[in-house]
């Protein structure tokens, strides 16, 4: 296909603003699907998912479509990944392509997420068509929302393509505009291969597949490319291009897109925003931007029952074959056995694993609170970078701790927004900018990822009732005044309750974890001395008093299905316990311990 007659683009949207039902209807009303092979929402692709117990990331279509000049167009849509943590992934993509769709929904406006994406599609220099959405909804207030994507954006909304992906309403509309406002992609036909690796997924059938974009030169099956990150070469088996199904396609030259199998192992040997060439005849220069992506996050997982240690590592295994940002790593803790302390790219992807771990492979896990990164500066010049609280090097030897800061972008109504400001500065957040679109507030914050890792996101869903949106990305390293604190239960330290936190909060934290487990831990028949200390000094301190009398006491008179019942509940309750010791502790305690409110 000439260039000119090519259009890349990608959907930028907040969740639930209709990215997947306007994607469908494209794929639709330009025949790419039969309509009886019509599926709603094409591109999500979860059924194939279920069925095969693996993630698909069905993420491109391939549309042809005969514009009103009676030309025919190809037009690329590219997905990119919907949550905050996989910010670089979407970068790449972003890079992919020439020009986005905003979609924003006509009755809500713009929301967080829109902005992280729409600052990606910025930075990418796409040219831009605003579309809004749901315009057949009573609450829909077009002119409104054209003048927040102005305010709050800065682009010219005044010719935005007014929609309902639900009714059909508008769509040839958005066609046009594809083939007329956004640009066709530039490229060399003759000069050297050059291709992005834009995303890859494990395919139980194909082995790996690899997305790509054509920058420059000719890509057939049968030829021999090398990936210049990591400088392996792969003889490509198979060529094709998504509708979405795949479809064996002979060749891709510049501005094209589309997939290629080459007998790759892992997905771990494919780096998306890699460069593709050709092994014998490569480029001159990689393409610019490539980063590895690197998990930010850690927590320990642990089989609540020491026999599901098997089955555990089988699933994190499994779901590793499709997501090379997922790290795993052996961990035996003192009061947990034998686990993994994993590694995510952020909060969402850490609660994405954990629930399909816990779903999907029935495992009932111990999840340890959740670490970030700390770098720990000693005394002899060296830097360790810290995974584990329970790792902390004695303090004798540490000169200093540096933490990772991020930029936090919070959009809330006006009337929850004291409450907002309440939530970030309890979490040591500095304010960086305030500002209001209408009734909206826009607040950044510069906070320590530490304060966010654990029931940030939780807390602010909960005290705005769920109007605020939450978006986020890193900044960076930065010392300040930090601190292990560990927590003894019975004299003995639980290593799976240690933390990070700020010295100055430490005293706050340490009795509210102490109350915390106080209550979360049954009583015993002696008296549990419950501490929270730094180093050796305790500063807070409970204890949980002995238990008198059986529970079933309570129950006076001789009902004794009742009595049965009672016992039967606390037999149930058992399972779920680990004995440290002498004292045993419910595994929700591990993480509610941790909980602030
Ligand atoms: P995620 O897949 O969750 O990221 O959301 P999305 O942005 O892809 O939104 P999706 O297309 O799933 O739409 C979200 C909801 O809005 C669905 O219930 C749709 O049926 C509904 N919806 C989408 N477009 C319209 C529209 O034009 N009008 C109305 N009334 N509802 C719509």
């Amino acid at each position: 296909t000439e260039l000119k007659n090519i259009r890349n683009f990608s959907i930028v949207a907040h969740i639930d603003h209709g990215k997947s039902t306007l994607a469908d209807r494209l794929i639709q009303s330009t025949n790419t699907v039969a309509d009886r092979d019509m599926k709603a929402q094409m591109l999500d692709s979860m059924d194939i998912e279920r069925e095969r117990g693996i993630t698909i990331k069905a993420n491109s279509v391939r549309i042809e479509y005969k514009a009103n000049d009676g030309e025919l167009y190809i037009l690329n849509l590219i997905d990119t990944p919907g949550h905050v943590d996989f910010a670089y992934e979407v970068s790449r993509s972003m890079q992919a392509v020439e020009g986005s769709l905003l979609v924003v929904d006509a009755s809500q406006g713009v929301e967080a997420q829109t902005l992280a994406n729409v600052y990606h599609a910025l930075d990418a220099d796409h040219e831009i068509v605003p579309v809004l959405n749901k315009v057949d909804l009573p609450a829909a207030d077009v002119e409104a929302v054209r003048t927040n994507i102005e305010d709050v954006i800065g682009i010219d909304a005044s010719d935005a393509v007014e929609i309902s992906a639900k009714t059909g309403l508008g769509i040839p509309a958005v066609l046009e505009a594809i083939v007329t406002r956004l640009p066709a992609p530039k490229g060399d036909r003759d000069a050297p291969l050059k291709a992005m690796l834009v995303d890859s997924w494990y395919d139980a059938y194909l082995g790996v597949v690899v997305m790509i974009r054509v920058i420059d030169g000719t890509v057939k099956k049968g030829d021999v490319v090398k990936m210049m990150q990591t400088n392996a070469t792969y003889k490509i088996d198979k060529l094709a291009v998504l509708k979405p199904k795949m479809v064996d396609f002979p060749e891709l030259g510049p501005g094209e897109i589309g997939i290629l199998t080459a007998s790759i192992k892992q997905v771990r040997d494919t780096k998306v925003g890699d460069t593709i060439t050709h092994d014998k005849k490569p480029c001159a220069k990689a393409l610019p931007g490539f980063a590895p992506s690197v998990p930010v996050v850690f927590c320990g997982l642990f089989p609540v029952d020491a026999n599901d240690f098997d089955d555990l590592r089988n699933a994190i295994e499994k779901l590793q074959l499709n997501d090379a940002s997922f790290s795993s790593e052996m961990e035996t803790s003192a009061a947990l056995g034998f686990g993994f302390r994993c590694g995510f790219l952020g909060l969402l992807h850490l609660e994405v694993i954990r629930d399909r771990l816990e779903r999907e492979y029935d495992i009932n896990l111990i999840t340890t609170a959740p670490s970030v990164i700390y770098r720990i500066f000693m005394r002899d010049g060296t830097m360790k970078e810290l995974h584990n609280p329970a790792d902390m090097p004695d303090l004798t030897f540490v000169d200093h701790i540096e933490e990772p800061r991020i930029k936090a972008t919070i959009m809330v109504p006006d009337d929850y927004l004291g409450d907002v400001l309440k939530l970030c500065q309890d979490r040591r957040g500095i304010q960086m900018d305030l500002t209001y679109a209408g009734a909206r507030a826009m607040v950044v914050y510069d906070l320590p990822l530490n304060e966010v890792v654990f029931d940030f996101y939780d807390r602010l869903k909960s005290i705005t009732k769920g109007y605020a949106s939450f978006d986020y990305q890193f900044m960076d390293y930065r010392e300040d005044n930090l601190v292990k604190m560990s927590i003894l239960v019975n004299d003995e330290p639980v290593d799976a309750l240690s933390t990070m936190v700020h010295r100055d909060r430490a005293e706050t934290r340490g009795r509210a974890m102490c109350e915390k487990l106080k209550d979360l831990i049954p009583r015993h028949m002696f008296k549990i001395p419950i501490q929270a200390a730094i180093g050796g000094k305790v500063i807070a301190r409970e204890t949980l008093s002995a238990l008198r009398k059986d529970v079933t006491a309570k129950c006076y008179g001789g009902d004794a299905t009742r009595k049965k019942k009672l016992l039967e509940k606390q037999k149930a309750g058992k399972k779920k316990m680990r004995q440290f010791g002498r004292v045993e502790i419910p595994q929700e305690a591990f993480i509610s311990a941790l909980k602030m409110d």
